[in-house]
């Protein structure tokens, strides 16, 4: 599995790695840990994680240090590229410490967060030194994030696409202003979601288990989206998705239903 998984990348010319500490779990550790080390052997590979959260994980800057750590010895990696706060609950500003202090030390060379919305930007934002490299959220043409978008221009942070293609939602990828795009440029659905995306400025993780689409959903480069038709695309917009960081009782259920093993 491991060695298909890295042919699968390396054919695809794909050159980025984005994980979460929550997705390498007992069972999938060894498998996870030689593809990303085949990959950094072929030192053309950027690697991206994503914080153990937990609740021990996010009560204080000891234990966020301990996270960082864990992280690297579990992976067997110097350094990760980009890590990030996977869910912004608890001491994130002690977390984040640890993380500037991780990146002083040369063992995070970029950090970030994912999931926060207006209300936890603010909140969190104005007080740290580093400003966050990315914010990874959930985005794509049905949930455009304007509001959160506009706001983290102002740290130069960029937006980092979660569901780009909606989770394979057949609302989006079925949309006639997405198909007969589609028809236009001789490209299927999701190669013009990720060209609107990407010339849009959003860094887009698309997944994939379908080797074909792994390879053409690279294959958005040869051709361009004109102001009219990514302005269409701007107006599918529906204000909503499926999280919402800041409902009641997100909070709670993410702090309390998933624990890390060291
Ligand atoms: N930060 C967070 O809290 C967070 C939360 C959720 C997800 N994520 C991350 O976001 C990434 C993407 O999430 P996701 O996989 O659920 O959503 P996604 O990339 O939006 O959608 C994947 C779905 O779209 C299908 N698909 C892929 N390419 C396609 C194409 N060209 N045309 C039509 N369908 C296509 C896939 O099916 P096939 O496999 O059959 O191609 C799969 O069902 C993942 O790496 C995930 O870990 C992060």
């Amino acid at each position: 599995m491991t060695k298909t998984l890295v042919a699968f990348f390396s054919r695809a010319d794909e050159n980025y790695f984005g994980g979460a500490m929550r997705y390498v779990k007992v069972g999938n550790t060894e498998t996870v840990v030689s593809i990303i080390n085949n990959l950094i052997e072929a030192d053309t590979f950027k690697i991206e994680m994503k914080e153990p959260y937990s609740p021990v994980y996010m009560t204080c800057i000891e234990e966020a240090k301990r996270g960082i750590a864990g992280s690297l010895r579990k992976l067997n990696l110097d350094y990760i590229d980009l890590y990030l706060i996977h869910q912004p609950y608890g001491d994130v500003e002690g977390a984040w410490k640890a993380m500037e202090e991780a990146k002083a030390e040369g063992k995070i060379h970029s950090i970030g967060v994912s999931n926060m919305s207006v209300a936890l930007w603010n909140k969190f934002v104005p007080h740290v030194n580093i400003k966050p490299a990315v914010n990874q959220v959930e985005f794509n043409p049905l949930f455009q994030q304007k509001e959160i978008r506009a706001l983290i221009k102002e740290t130069d942070t960029k937006l980092e696409a979660w569901y780009p293609l909606g989770h394979g939602d057949a609302n989006l990828l079925s949309h006639e202003i997405i198909t007969t795009l589609a028809n236009k440029y001789g490209k299927n659905p999701g190669q013009i979601i990720l060209r609107f995306e990407v010339q849009d400025g959003v860094i887009t993780l698309p997944k994939s288990t379908n080797k074909e689409r792994i390879k053409t959903n690279l294959d958005i480069f040869d051709f361009t989206l004109t102001n009219e038709e990514m302005e269409a695309i701007r107006q599918m917009d529906t204000g909503k998705g499926s999280h919402n960081p800041d409902a009641p009782g997100v909070e709670e259920h993410l702090r309390s239903a998933f624990v890390i093993e060291d």
